[in-house]
């Protein structure tokens, strides 16, 4: 008997967990060796003593008193995590597993200690609050720089408008300034006839009248669009033409138009206007490029099912292969810095798929060039 008590002893002082008994009014009747060395106590520090010792606090103490005997004598087990205090004083979390044992007068705790594993647990709570605050900081800055982006996209879309704008302009500032010259050198010499001075005048308001009209056009065509309205793709086109063709005929760029479609679109007219440009830029900057030298554009549209399609196909020596997958990404360009930023395509896309709920699509022809073809829903 006195051999298989000490061997109990044994094993309860020496088994890898702690064991607590408590009575009902938290009195320590026993703890072994793992408990003990756990929080910092020899034996006799604890026995006979109120369970409160092992408290960082006197609330503590009472809210561990709430949570755990209130439970465990309703339900007989119980399981918890909770910080309790070393004896010298610094924090220790341990596992608790109670049972409530000799009719319900003790409770049997086996206590573990957890507290690696949960400094370890805060530690990395504590990291990942780092990452993800360095992580929103990044992304952030990546928001800037694409804000940066597009609006150096807007800049040089703007800086091509004044080129537009210059190249339109000549024209009529010339003959306003011939005229006038003329006009004044008649009534030098007191030539004064009054009729070839109306239809000179007449070519000075006429050529006037162009040049608010241009700067009219280019203000509209520039517009960010709020709201959707009634439009078709002919009309989108036309009105690009009216603005980008003097260019691009001073490129030799012979533009050729066949309309099957006129269907109205409810879209955002302005922007497609954008997409159209960006289209007609990139075959432009190709064809200049790679020194084509018949350069055509045609622009189609057609209609299939509920959807209109606008068609531009150009003979600009078309798009490697393996780059065909790219042109949609954002920065992706084969041209310098100074030529393009390689968000032409993108922005397209955005604007097509996101904001117009339509697809953009890019393929090589059989003309040694790249059709582009834009899907929108007709207006039912
Ligand atoms: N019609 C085309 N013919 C040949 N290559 C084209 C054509 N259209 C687009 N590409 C290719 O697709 C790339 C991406 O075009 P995207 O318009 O997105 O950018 P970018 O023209 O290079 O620059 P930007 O931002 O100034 O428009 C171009 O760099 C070019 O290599
Ligand atoms: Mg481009």
């Amino acid at each position: 008997m006195k051999k298989s008590e000490q061997w109990f002893k044994h094993i309860f002082n020496n088994t890898g967990v702690g064991i607590l008994v408590v009575d009902k009014k938290r009195t320590i009747l026993e703890a072994n060796k793992t408990v003990c060395d756990m929080l910092g106590y020899k034996y006799e520090e604890v026995i006979n003593k109120h369970a409160e010792i092992f408290h960082i606090s006197e609330e503590s103490s009472q809210r561990f008193q709430e949570i755990t005997f209130n439970t465990i004598f309703k339900s007989n087990t119980l399981d918890l995590e909770y910080k309790f205090k070393h004896k010298d004083g610094h924090p220790v979390w341990i596992k608790i597993t109670g049972d409530v044992i000799k009719d319900k007068d003790e409770v049997l705790w086996i206590v573990t200690d957890i507290d690696k594993r949960v400094k370890f647990q805060e530690e990395l709570a504590s990291l990942n609050d780092i990452l993800n605050n360095k992580l929103d900081r990044q992304i952030e800055a990546l928001r800037e720089k694409d804000r940066q982006l597009q609006y150096q996209a807007r800049l040089a879309q703007m800086g091509e408008m004044l080129n537009m704008i210059s190249h339109q302009w000549r024209q009529p500032l010339m003959s306003i300034c011939a005229t006038t010259s003329f006009l004044h050198g008649k009534l030098l010499i007191n030539e004064f006839e009054q009729k070839q001075f109306i239809e000179e005048l007449e070519i000075i308001e006429d050529s006037s009248e162009f040049l608010s009209n241009t700067i009219n056009d280019f203000r509209n065509f520039f517009k960010i669009d709020k709201e959707k309205i009634n439009t078709s793709f002919e009309s989108i086109v036309d009105t690009t033409l009216k603005i980008i063709k003097p260019i691009l005929s001073n490129n030799h760029i012979e533009i050729k138009t066949k309309y099957e479609s006129y269907k109205t679109i409810f879209s955002l007219e302005n922007e497609i206007r954008q997409v159209v440009l960006n289209i007609l830029k990139n075959s432009e900057d190709a064809f200049i490029q790679k020194n084509i030298k018949d350069r055509k554009i045609l622009i189609s549209t057609f209609t299939k099912d509920n959807f209109t399609f606008l068609e531009i196909s150009d003979n600009a020596g078309g798009i490697k292969p393996s780059l065909l997958n790219k042109i949609f990404d954002s920065y992706f360009t084969t041209k310098d810095s100074i030529n393009g930023t390689g968000l032409g395509l993108c922005m397209s896309k955005t604007i097509i798929e996101d904001n117009c709920k339509g697809t953009i699509t890019a393929k090589n022809n059989n003309k040694n060039g790249v059709d582009f073809t834009i899907k929108l829903p007709i207006k039912k």
